[in-house]
């Protein structure tokens, strides 16, 4: 988002999100209402398992950069994190704050405004620092991850969910929105509409094609150690009507369990079709950074 635009865009999209009162359509509910509600809340349960795993457990400190409506950081507010959110958008976080009060979390939450690449709080303050559906916008990401590591303390665990535009379920499932749409327009006899529809498969925003390797070198360039970058997320959110949308849900529902073993399996094919990127890496502890400097 050196590409100022960028930043703008999501300004402009948050702006829109508050006039509509539209503040937990991304919120990962234990009784999801919608295809992204369930698919945030698979996120969700991946992460606790995560975090879990890496040993930053209940009662570890973490900040979600570039949080927006901040669903992933309330989830583990709830759980027994110690969760501090970052944006630029005001408008973002006044929508955290309601999502937060309307399930229950006070200011245990703590948000605040400001901007990843200098991020308003002490160097090394936090066990865990995270940015969702947030690297990816920017050109340059040095900046941004500099500002990002610099907050973890020494041993600490970074944790990204990059979701770049590479051959993937995401851009299955453009296309298939592609031919909904197109088919749909033929069939009301709306021709220009239906020439149109080539759009679905374009972001309105920037979107930088990065795939595993490049990932890795962006965690790596930052200082990160033992990083690790894998595909999850198997089902692509579609532009489904009502009627779909509660269909799509129930096969997700039902694939549960190959979903959880897709999110963790790290092989050439979830590698491939996973949408999604979650990477991961650890800061070195004080003695290493010394050894790597002298
Ligand atoms: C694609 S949204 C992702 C929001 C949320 N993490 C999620 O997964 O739903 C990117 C977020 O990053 C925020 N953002 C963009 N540039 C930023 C910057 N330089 N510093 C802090 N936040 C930024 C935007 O306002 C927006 O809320």
């Amino acid at each position: 988002m050196n590409a100022t635009g960028s930043i703008d865009h999501f300004r402009k999209q948050w702006q829109t999100h508050v006039a509509a009162a539209e503040y937990d359509v991304t919120y990962p509910a234990e009784s999801p209402r919608n295809q992204w509600q369930l698919l945030e809340r698979i996120k969700a349960d991946l992460m606790r398992d995560l975090l879990v795993k890496e040993g930053h457990g209940p009662g570890s400190t973490v900040l979600e950069c570039g949080c927006g409506t901040a669903g992933i950081g309330i989830d583990l507010g709830l759980k027994g994190w110690c969760v501090t959110g970052l944006d630029v958008s005001e408008d973002a976080l006044e929508m955290a704050a309601r999502n937060a009060a309307s399930h229950g979390l006070g200011e245990e939450l703590k948000l605040l405004v400001g901007r990843v690449e200098a991020p308003p709080v002490p160097d090394g303050s936090f066990d865990v620092v995270t940015s969702f559906g947030l690297l990816e916008h920017f050109k340059d990401m040095g900046p941004v991850m500099d500002g990002m590591v610099r907050t973890i303390r020494p041993g600490g665990l970074f944790v990204a969910e990059v979701v770049s535009f590479r051959p993937s379920a995401l851009v299955a499932g453009r296309l298939f929105d592609m031919a909904a749409s197109a088919s749909y327009n033929l069939a009301k006899l709306r021709v220009r509409k239906a020439l149109q529809s080539w759009r679905k498969l374009v972001p309105d925003f920037y979107e930088k094609p990065l795939g595993r390797n490049g990932c890795r070198r962006v965690l790596e360039q930052a200082g990160l150690t033992d990083v690790r970058v894998w595909g999850i997320r198997p089902f692509p959110p579609l532009g489904l009507p009502e009627s779909l949308e509660q269909k799509y849900m129930s096969l997700m529902g039902r694939a549960s369990p190959f979903v959880k073993w897709f999110d963790a399996a790290d092989n050439v094919f979830t590698n491939a079709w996973g949408w999604s990127l979650m990477a991961v890496g650890v800061k070195p502890a004080l003695s290493d950074q010394a050894r790597s400097s002298s």
